[in-house]
């Protein structure tokens, strides 16, 4: 099984390795230590490389690059991909303008942040033909760095593009056309599917292309572990050192990765990314695009799957709520038969649904909204960026005049799964337009929600943020100014503790 490392023009391929590596462990065991391993879960972004596939835009094929977390993405997803590492970018000896750039800003003192920055960077410069502050910001939003500071590193984004107008394109524009040719080679010979034995454990894995092909094998193996991005679950590896002995990988299904834009509705495979989504989903939703802005960091949302933040049930991811105040329903799929479920009927306890074995999320199908509907998100997390969730909302209300006629509420963080608020829904009905609306919200929520207490929250703080949410969209809805009442814990309250 064969990939593209950085300027080599012949394919590397991956050897013998267990399906459980990650790519970060494969570059470390193969000598290639610039990229470092910082907390291996995806969060400091040291390990940072960039990945180029095969994509179909405007009908053409073509290698789109994206900035990944090698930490928590398997080895054996990079077959048929060109991989782009720190060790990549030199050309002979010189330094790529990126690195370039930071040595001249000073945007280094410690390094062990740095190649993953640069990384980050390269990813930037490579994509965008201008940038402003809110590209950079976003192109670092999953670096971490405790020396140096951020002024300098981003100082050296803007100097990097001062260059880019002077100097020639880099190795890896110039030779696009040759890359592209060479990716498209290797997708037309390569079967994934690999069997390891160590220690007379075997492991398998496979990544099927098709539909059908991913439907036989896991109903020949029901007990076989489905993974898209692994973004959740490649941490049980790298931080519950568990090792799993069959993998089922669906992200090279090209049924999974597709959007279907249909008359009244929706239709994403469960194998599409946020990155992927966020164009169709920002054309019905444009609520979408400062909520999903603050999902993970871009390195997450340019390789995690939308199926996976679903099918992973954690009471405290972002999209279900969305989905579920959207209505949307989950096409799910075992061998031939294929059942249509509401996503608010998913979920049955914590981390536990209704998939059954060997069936697996293939579509989210979202009805499109009517041009009254309006769709509300919060996020109420420590951070701003790259946080999880203490508190998730999503409200898809109708209004007639400055009535609600239709709503329909769910929520993230309020008890074991995401769930829909019916109570709070009667509530707004009844209420939207009296000044007790904040006081009658929470005696809802009291009476529909028990939450718990953890690291990110208090019960009691989850129910009164959550009552100050259905407030602050009221005023939104009104035409107020709320950008103030700012989404983190740290937020003020209209209800008084
Ligand atoms: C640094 C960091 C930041 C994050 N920030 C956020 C955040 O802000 N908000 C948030 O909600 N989440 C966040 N996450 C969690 C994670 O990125 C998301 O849940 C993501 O969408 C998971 O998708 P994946 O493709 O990586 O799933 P995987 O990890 O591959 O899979 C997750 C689970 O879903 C199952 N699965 C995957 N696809 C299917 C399918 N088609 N059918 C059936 N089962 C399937 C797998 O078996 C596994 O149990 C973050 C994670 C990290 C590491
Ligand atoms: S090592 Fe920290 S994000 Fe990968
Ligand atoms: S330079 Fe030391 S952590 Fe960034």
């Amino acid at each position: 099984m064969y990939f593209l490392l950085n300027q080599n023009t012949t394919p590397t391929e991956l050897g013998e390795i267990n399906p459980n590596t990650t790519v970060l462990q494969w570059l470390r065991i193969n000598n290639l230590v610039g990229s470092k391993e910082g907390c291996a879960s995806g969060d400091c972004g040291a390990c940072t490389a960039v990945i180029g596939e095969l994509v179909v835009e405007n009908k053409k094929q073509v290698v789109k690059y994206k900035s990944i977390n090698t930490c928590i993405a398997l080895a054996y997803s990079l077959v048929g991909k060109h991989l782009i590492t720190i060790e990549g970018l030199k050309e002979g000896k010189d330094l790529h303008p990126v690195q370039q750039a930071m040595v001249d800003e000073s945007g280094s003192q410690c390094g062990f942040c740095t190649p993953g920055f640069v990384m980050s960077l390269f990813a930037l410069y490579h994509n965008e033909t201008k940038i402003n502050l809110s590209k950079i910001n976003d192109a670092l939003s999953g670096n971490l760095c405790r020396c140096t500071g951020y002024k300098p590193i981003i100082a050296a984004a803007f100097s990097s593009f001062n260059e880019k107008s002077k100097k020639p394109s880099d190795y890896y524009t110039q030779n696009r056309t040759k890359i592209k040719q060479e990716i498209i080679r290797l997708n037309e010979n390569q079967k994934v599917s690999s069997s390891y034995t160590n220690n007379g454990n075997t492991v398998r894995y496979d990544a099927p292309s098709s539909l059908q092909e991913l439907a036989k094998v896991l109903s020949e193996n029901p007990a076989a572990q489905i993974i898209a991005a692994g973004t959740d679950l490649s941490l049980e590896i790298t931080q519950s050192l568990k090792e799993f002995s069959h993998i089922v990988n669906v992200t090279s299904v090209k049924e999974l990765q597709t959007i279907r834009d249909g008359h009244s509705e929706l239709e994403i495979g469960s194998a599409v990314t946020y990155q992927g989504a966020s164009r169709s989903l920002f054309n019905y939703w444009p609520d979408l695009e400062a909520f999903l802005h603050r999902f993970g960091s871009l390195p997450i949302r340019n390789w995690a799957t939308i199926g996976g933040n679903i099918a992973n049930a954690s009471p405290i991811g972002d999209m279900p709520p969305v989905l579920i105040a959207l209505e949307a329903k989950l096409k799910l799929r075992k061998n031939s038969n294929v059942r249509l479920v509401k996503l608010e009927d998913f979920f049955v306890s914590y981390k536990n649904t209704i998939l059954k074995k060997g069936e697996f999320i293939e579509s989210i199908v979202i009805p499109k909204p009517t041009s009254k509907e309006q769709l509300i998100t919060h996020k109420i997390s420590k951070r701003y960026e790259d946080d999880i969730s203490a508190v998730c909302m999503a409200i898809n209300i109708t209004l007639s005049g400055d009535q609600p006629t239709s709503v329909r509420i769910a929520l993230g963080g309020m008890s074991g799964i995401p769930q829909r608020a019916h109570q709070l829904e009667k509530v707004l009905i009844q209420y939207w337009n009296q000044d007790n609306l904040t006081q009658q919200a929470y005696k809802a929520l009291q009476k529909e929600f028990t939450p718990f207490s953890d690291v990110r929250a208090s019960a009691d703080y989850r129910l009164k943020v959550s009552a100050n949410l259905v407030k602050k969209s009221n005023l939104m809805m009104k035409g107020e100014n709320v950008t103030d009442l700012a989404e983190t814990t740290q937020a003020s309250s209209f209800l008084e503790a």
